[in-house]
């Protein structure tokens, strides 16, 4: 036999070269170059290759196929998944350590016993102890989890393979990717050549068995789930889990779904037994302030087809020596530079020389766009030290020119603003006029300059 050929591969690209070198040819990473070995390709899928010709059908003779789903029992996971998991589908879960991936994941497995199927929870991460102690946690010891979720605790990905080719369970859970090893590659675990051979491992094991595989992965500072991003491209879905660590508010998004909509978001929480759904998702992230506080505005905001009522928070402080900071958390850093210059040159709120922070409260990120017209009014009233009328919600996209642009959902932003009591919402003046929705007072807006007047207390036009 021919001795094991090694490729160096960069961590960060991917890309595999033949001789080490300290920075990636390709991605210009420094130090990200690991030795792999290469696998040969078996004897038996070089045949394969060499076969018959593969017969394509006509379009018109394609089945129609049905998704069958299975159900995960939290509702608000079964939305993001599109109706639940889909069977011999590859699903990544990322998010930070302890953001509560195991637990989510645990009580998933319980849902689908509940719904009278098995499910092989392998763990590399974790002793049976451990997950004995979460299941006791989350009441697991007794019901049909007891029984129908089998914990493997292994990271031998041939070995969780074997085991779920015996038990062929609805579904396996891979907890995580990163400690899924293959003994005939080199390199470590979480290494991006056995990541990437174990997730394909996997999905060989979805796809053929039609067992559904949920790898859990964790995310790197950066934001990436195991480094690169082959991961991702690989998967069928990617559901990510953000929030604050200390916080107790979850948000379950999926950047990716071959199976359903990528912009549906659940909302849990975090309590002594678990996640949990939130009554109303729509003011899990409002914060009741007994006075009115400047730099705070209530931003009506879209995800998918929900609408989420967040606080959008700035404050400003004289900037010391040096470039002035501008920081942005769960908002978009880019946005808020521009907010800062259209707000100076068109609506004489100059923050050139201030320190400028702004955030969305309870840990949540947001990228709609319609978050630009709090923003900038939120910069405002912290400025001014002028709070916002109490009541009021705002959305809408903010122009260079600094005029104000409309954002999509717009009659569906307002009525949840509505029901959760708000009197008046700030959006931008379209042709069409501004929809009329019950219990809320419209105030269509063209320029900054009019919102922050028709928005600030005590604030005169001008
Ligand atoms: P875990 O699921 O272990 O996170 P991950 O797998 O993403 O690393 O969750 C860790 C945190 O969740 C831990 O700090 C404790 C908390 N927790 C609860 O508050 N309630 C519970 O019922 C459980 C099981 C965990
Ligand atoms: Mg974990």
């Amino acid at each position: 036999m021919a001795r094991p050929q090694s490729r160096y591969v960069c961590q960060a690209c991917g890309e595999a070269f033949l001789r080490w070198e300290g920075q990636c040819r390709s991605c210009s990473a420094w130090n990200s170059l690991v030795e792999t070995v290469v696998r040969e390709v078996p004897a038996a899928a070089r045949a394969r290759s060499h076969g018959p010709a593969p017969e394509p059908v006509p379009l018109a003779s394609l089945a129609d196929e049905v998704v069958p789903r299975l159900p995960v029992g939290l509702g608000e996971l079964d939305r993001v998944l599109g109706g639940g998991l889909v069977s011999g589908s590859l699903v990544l879960v990322g998010g930070e350590p302890g953001i509560g991936k195991s637990t989510l994941l645990l009580q998933a497995a319980a849902g689908l016993a509940a719904g009278g199927r098995t499910v092989l929870y392998a763990t590399g991460e974790e002793s049976s102890g451990q997950v004995r102690l979460r299941a006791e946690r989350l009441g697991l010891l007794t019901g049909p989890a007891a029984a129908a979720v089998r914990i493997l605790p292994e990271h031998d990905v041939e070995r969780i393979m074997a085991a779920a080719r015996v038990l062929h369970p609805a579904a396996v859970i891979v907890d995580s990717i990163q400690t899924a090893t293959l003994d005939e590659l080199d390199g470590p675990a979480g290494s991006v050549g056995q990541v990437r051979e174990a997730a394909l491992r996997f999905m060989e094991l979805a796809k053929g068995e039609g067992i559904a595989v949920i790898l859990v992965g964790h995310v790197t500072k950066d934001g990436s789930i195991a480094g690169p991003k082959t991961l991702e491209h690989l998967v069928d879905a990617v559901v990510s889990i953000e929030g604050e660590r200390g916080g107790t508010l979850r948000l379950v998004r999926a950047s990716k779904n071959r199976f359903g909509a990528t912009d549906e978001v659940g909302v849990l929480e975090m309590v002594e037994a678990g996640l949990r759904e939130v009554a109303d998702p729509a003011r899990a992230f409002l914060v009741e302030h007994p006075v009115p506080a400047p730099g705070s505005v209530v931003a009506a905001t879209l995800e998918g087809s929900r609408a989420l009522l967040v606080e959008v928070q700035a404050l400003v402080a004289p900037a010391g020596y040096g470039t002035a900071r501008r920081t942005a958390i769960g908002l978009d850093p880019n946005r808020l530079a521009l907010l800062v210059a259209v707000l100076g040159r068109r609506a004489g709120v100059g923050l050139g020389a201030h320190d400028v922070y702004a955030n969305l409260a309870g840990g949540i990120a947001v990228a709609d766009p319609g978050l630009d017209l709090p923003l900038a009014i939120a910069l405002a009233s912290t400025l001014r030290d002028r709070p916002v009328r109490p009541g009021t919600v705002a959305f809408g996209e903010v122009g260079l020119l600094g005029e104000l642009r409309a954002v999509g959902g717009t009659e569906r932003r307002l009525r949840e603003a509505a029901r959760l009591g708000f009197a008046r919402a700030l959006i931008p003046r379209t042709r069409s006029g501004p929809p009329t929705v019950a219990g809320i007072e419209v105030i269509p807006v063209a320029t900054v300059r009019d919102a922050l007047a028709g928005a600030i207390e005590g604030a005169e036009p001008g």
